[in-house]
């Protein structure tokens, strides 16, 4: 099996790891990818949203199989346009991608398939986004893809006016309505689902650090850390999850028409109330992918290509190495605001197996690597039991320097003292 994957995260890069285990895939590789990929695999310097060269690419090179790693070119139609060439994809197409890429039609679609959320309103003025806030803390969310960078949890109505005027006014994100949501207290938990049109097939629990600081501390950022499993979210409280969170959205999706195929993330907060959807994501997340797929026993180029035929996972079940992973994510100095660039980076060499490094913000510079975006590197390890990986994966970040180096020092420690 010929295989490309577009895109050039850590995300990207731990997809490719996984891929290089399958017995079935003869030739893998990246676009636009990163220097750090292109130690693994060969990259081609196609950037992902270019969806014509990338169906081009795939036509020419005969691929089997294209798997999309971020939303961008989801939402733009890329797996559309790679289906209408005759190769298959994995992934949403774009109406059905509009389930990450549009935070209001999120709760259309979450409110017909019968789906437990936060209640909420969608509002196109700052006057009517304050008349809709029910309370403090108010959590108010812009409608487009934003980067993770479009919910503000307002803690006062200061605070709440200025994000709305922000996302309504200055148009900080462009054109866009904003949601309005009630705030949710709880345990968050990640739960991706493998889909083939028809059923949900779920994979491991995870569970991601989004603010910058130890503690949860700080502004957010694309993901600190992960690791997977979550000890108290075992694989049949996984699987009761999904019956709620997953499968209905399928079912939805195959009702209108659009079936869902890909990977279905359900950003989920553990209310005292049960469980209630944050958000969908319509591809793996980053960093939970980093931390999932080192787990994953069974073949991951077979499973992802028989997702993208109508009820191609029927009878499939996922086989999980019984030990846990961590991944820490090593971010540049100024990171989240102002990521400095082009700090040399050492030490990777040191990085060996059983450690597993993958890389994000990375780029040459005379055949050294040095920081290229926010989260630069992530490091992940297998242990036992959560103290063993994260003992492994903190010792692997010690190795690694970079000037400015941020990393937090509490990824897994809830899983480690839970398991005590
Ligand atoms: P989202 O992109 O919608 O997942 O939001 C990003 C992060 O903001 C989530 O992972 C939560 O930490 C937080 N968040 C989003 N919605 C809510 C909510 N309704 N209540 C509390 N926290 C939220
Ligand atoms: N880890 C959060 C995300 O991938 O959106």
């Amino acid at each position: 099996m010929k295989v490309l994957v577009v895109g050039s995260g850590g995300r990207e890069h731990a997809i490719i790891r996984a891929l290089l285990r399958s017995s079935q895939v003869t030739e893998l590789l990246c676009s636009p990818g990163n220097p750090g990929i292109a130690a693994d695999v060969e990259c081609l310097p196609v950037v992902a949203d270019d969806l014509g060269a990338l169906v081009e690419l795939a036509t020419s090179r005969k691929l089997d199989l294209v798997v999309v790693g971020p939303e961008a070119p989801l939402v733009g139609g890329l797996v559309d346009a790679l289906s209408a060439a005759g190769i298959a994809a994995f992934g949403p197409v774009a109406a059905a991608a509009r389930l990450e890429g549009s935070k209001a039609y999120a709760k259309e679609v979450m409110e017909a398939a019968g789906v437990p959320t936060g209640g909420w309103s969608t509002v196109e003025s700052v006057d009517a986004g304050m008349a809709a806030i029910v309370g403090y803390p108010a959590v108010i969310k812009f409608d487009g893809l934003a980067a993770g960078k479009g919910v503000v949890i307002a803690t006062d109505e200061a605070a709440a006016r200025e994000a709305l005027e922000q996302f309504l006014v200055e148009r900080r994100f462009g054109e866009g309505q904003v949601v309005v949501e009630e705030f949710l207290e709880g345990e968050e938990l990640s739960l991706l689902a493998l889909c083939d049109g028809e059923r949900a097939v779920p994979m491991a629990s995870a569970q991601d650090y989004k603010r910058i600081f130890d503690g949860d501390e700080g502004p957010n950022t694309g993901g600190m850390g992960s690791y997977c499993p979550v000890p108290s979210v075992d694989a049949e409280r996984v699987a009761e999850l999904s019956a709620i969170v997953h499968q209905p959205i399928v079912d939805h999706f195959s009702a209108i028409g659009t079936p869902f195929h890909g990977v279905l993330y359900a950003g989920l907060m553990m209310t005292a109330d049960g469980p209630k959807v944050l958000e969908y994501n319509t591809r793996f997340g980053d960093p939970e992918t980093q931390a999932v797929l080192p787990r994953l026993r069974s073949d991951l180029a077979e499973l992802l290509l028989a997702a993208t035929n109508a009820g191609g996972l029927a009878g499939r079940e996922l086989d999980w190495d019984p030990r846990c992973a961590v991944t820490v994510v090593l971010a540049s100095a100024g990171y989240p605001d102002s990521p400095r660039l082009g700090d040399p980076i050492s030490g990777l060499e040191l990085i060996a197996a059983p450690l597993e490094l993958t890389c994000a913000g990375v780029a040459d510079a005379d055949g050294a690597l040095v920081t290229a975006g926010g989260r630069v590197l992530n490091i992940t390890a297998l242990g036992e039991t959560p103290a063993a990986a994260r003992a492994a994966a903190y010792a692997g970040v010690e190795l690694v320097e970079f000037d400015g180096k941020q990393t937090r020092s509490d990824i897994a420690l809830r899983a480690e003292e839970a398991t005590e």
